[in-house]
């Protein structure tokens, strides 16, 4: 698949029209984690969005022993938001269980982007209730 159609593909983009892909389509990074690689660490500075393209990841909270799993994502899912447009630290940390590909957006990127579509306050909306329910259970 070429990277516009999977971004097209991906739940939080999918308000934006053929040209705002294109666009993302050129901003976006790619990168390859290896299984048990760090993507994201709990209480450090947020410097951009994933998307994932392929693999899975796992989003823990704490660190050693007192690690606990908060969730998994898999293609297609983002994360990284929060800190994004919180401005505070990273909220978990996300770790690769496989071999795990993302496209990243800098921070600047993303701020402009919601910013000019916000619409896609609503994609973000729907994970955190996602997110809010898996915590009750
Ligand atoms: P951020 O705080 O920037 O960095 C860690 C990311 O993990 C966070 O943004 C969310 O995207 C994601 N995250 C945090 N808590 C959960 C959860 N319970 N389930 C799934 N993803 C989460």
């Amino acid at each position: 698949m070429d990277l516009e159609a999977l971004l097209g593909s991906v739940s939080l983009f999918a308000s934006l029209d053929r040209r705002a892909i294109s666009g993302l389509a050129r901003q976006a990074s790619r990168r390859v984690y290896g299984p048990g690689e760090s993507i994201v660490r709990e209480g450090e500075t947020g410097t951009a969005l994933y998307v994932i393209v392929r693999g899975r990841v796992r989003v823990e909270h704490g660190s050693g022993p007192a690690t606990a799993a908060v969730g998994e994502l898999g293609p297609g899912d983002f994360f990284g938001e929060l800190a994004l447009i919180e401005d505070k630290p990273r909220s978990a940390s996300v770790v690769a269980i496989e071999e795990t590909e993302c496209l990243l957006f800098v921070v600047w990127e993303f701020r402009a982007l919601l910013k000019e579509h916000p619409q896609m306050a609503l994609p973000i909306m729907n994970a955190l209730i996602e997110r809010l329910h898996r915590a009750e259970r």
